[in-house]
């Protein structure tokens, strides 16, 4: 086989073979097809698209190109949840403890944070002595056990994905429904779960920023799930503005710990009710969403879901007092509130801006190397639709740091006050097929 005629194959619209898509995949993570070749494909799939058959092998062709987790050791259904990425996305923290509680085994591999704010294993470092670094049988054990743990990411899960996901950087074919469909699914793939919950983030703070691309995407990916034996589901949900009150690494475990009491803002509330139900039938520990979202309820209103919390942070060497205690999170030296410069009602606040603000103040990495400062970040005191009166505060700035002029004109810039707004829809669509 000759990789210049599976390119031209696929520039003039044809639909590749499962073993031309195999040759292509293995060739390239053994390092004997070049990028530039890679590159031509990846623009000719970019134009041409893939059938719903090629996007299926493109993704267990990567599944295969590296080491993958076997959970069968673990009993039950296992149901990973996987975010399209967001600012202020809390809901991992506080759904991973929450279908815990009924039982629904939660295996978690997680990675670290870029731009915006941290990722899970960021946010759970905040707690004094927590940690990831445990071993593959301590997981599986922890997880039969307590029903969740969180391990860091293996190094060689997906390798083809890695060298394509970095070629596609630079070629611009980043943007392309069926890369991004097989490179995300991949990787879910490869650490093990049975059944997968999408949430599919719409809007400013969203890689997809239109409705009907998040939807083409949530389509894309359920159908690769499902093609391959993993039910898959999607929910698309809305990222105009950031989700919750929290952006910031102690600032959301705190956040977190509320919402698992019951206590937490409505929007983050409601979609993790929403993903939450849905894992916990795919778990097949209900019988129905309003059944399962009756008994998620239930754990938060009687404590059981924050136990559950505790115990988990406890198993990984955290502080699990910090549920009953938040102060002993890391504490910002400063708290400064932006006011509103005029009366009326909170039109716009713009998720991605909003995320870099934070980041601007220590709670988000700019490059991989870099280092974050868990304490600081942004809380929000009103959300889109919330009436203000001037002088209220807009925001509380969480900052290490005297100076944050350039974070405050940054939030000026992006929260708007208008005469009449209301609040977003969260939930867009629910997509099984
Ligand atoms: N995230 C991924 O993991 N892969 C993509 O291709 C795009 C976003
Ligand atoms: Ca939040």
């Amino acid at each position: 086989m000759r990789m210049v005629d599976v390119i031209s194959k696929k520039r003039d619209g044809k639909e590749l073979t499962t073993e031309e898509i195999g040759f292509v995949v293995d060739g390239y993570t053994a390092g004997k097809i070049p990028d530039y070749q890679v590159s031509a494909l990846a623009m000719a799939i970019f134009f041409q698209d893939m059938t719903d058959r090629e996007r299926a092998d493109l993704t267990m062709a990567m599944v295969n190109s590296g080491e993958t987790i076997d959970l069968s050791a673990i009993d039950g259904i296992k149901v990973d949840k996987h975010s399209t990425g967001g600012v202020g996305d809390t809901t991992t923290l506080v759904l991973a403890p929450l279908v815990a509680a009924l039982d629904v085994p939660v295996a978690k591999m997680s990675g670290r944070g870029l731009g915006h704010t941290g990722g899970t294993i960021d946010k759970l470092e905040a707690i004094e002595g927590f940690h990831v670094e445990i071993t593959k049988e301590q997981f599986i054990d922890l997880v039969n056990r307590d029903k969740v743990a969180v391990i860091g990411q293996s190094g060689n899960l997906t390798p083809a994905d890695k060298k394509l996901y970095a070629l596609r950087d630079v070629t611009g074919t980043v943007n392309s429904i069926p890369l991004i469909a097989s490179s995300i699914m991949s990787k879910k793939i490869a650490a093990g779960a049975d059944a997968i919950v999408l949430d599919v983030k719409t809007g400013a703070g969203a890689f997809m920023k239109t409705d009907k691309d998040a939807e083409n995407l949530a389509h894309a990916m359920v159908r690769i799930g499902n093609n391959v034996g993993r039910q898959t589901m999607a929910v698309i949900s809305d990222m105009s503005q950031p989700l919750g009150f929290a952006i910031g690494n102690a600032l959301e475990v705190q956040e977190a710990i509320d919402t698992l009491k019951g206590e937490g803002p409505e929007d983050l509330t409601e979609l993790v009710l929403i993903l939450g139900s849905q894992m916990v039938v795919l778990a097949k520990k209900a019988n129905d969403l309003d059944e399962a979202r009756a008994m998620l309820k239930e754990v938060m209103a009687n404590g059981k879901a924050l136990a559950k919390f505790k115990d988990f942070l406890n198993n990984q060497g955290g502080d699990g007092s910090v549920v009953d205690d938040p102060s002993k999170l890391p504490q910002a030296k400063f708290k400064i509130d932006v006011p509103a410069k005029e009366s009326g009602v909170v039109a716009e606040i713009v998720a991605d801006e909003i995320g870099i603000a934070a980041m601007l103040l220590g709670a988000g990495r700019a490059t991989k190397e870099d280092e974050i400062d868990l304490a600081v970040g942004i809380m929000l005191r009103k959300k889109v639709g919330d009436k203000v009166e001037i002088g209220e505060p807009l925001v509380t700035i969480y900052a290490n740091k005297e100076d944050v002029k350039a974070v405050e004109a940054k939030i000026y810039e992006n929260i708007r006050v208008s005469d009449k707004a209301d609040a977003p829809r969260l939930i867009h669509t629910i997509i099984t097929e």
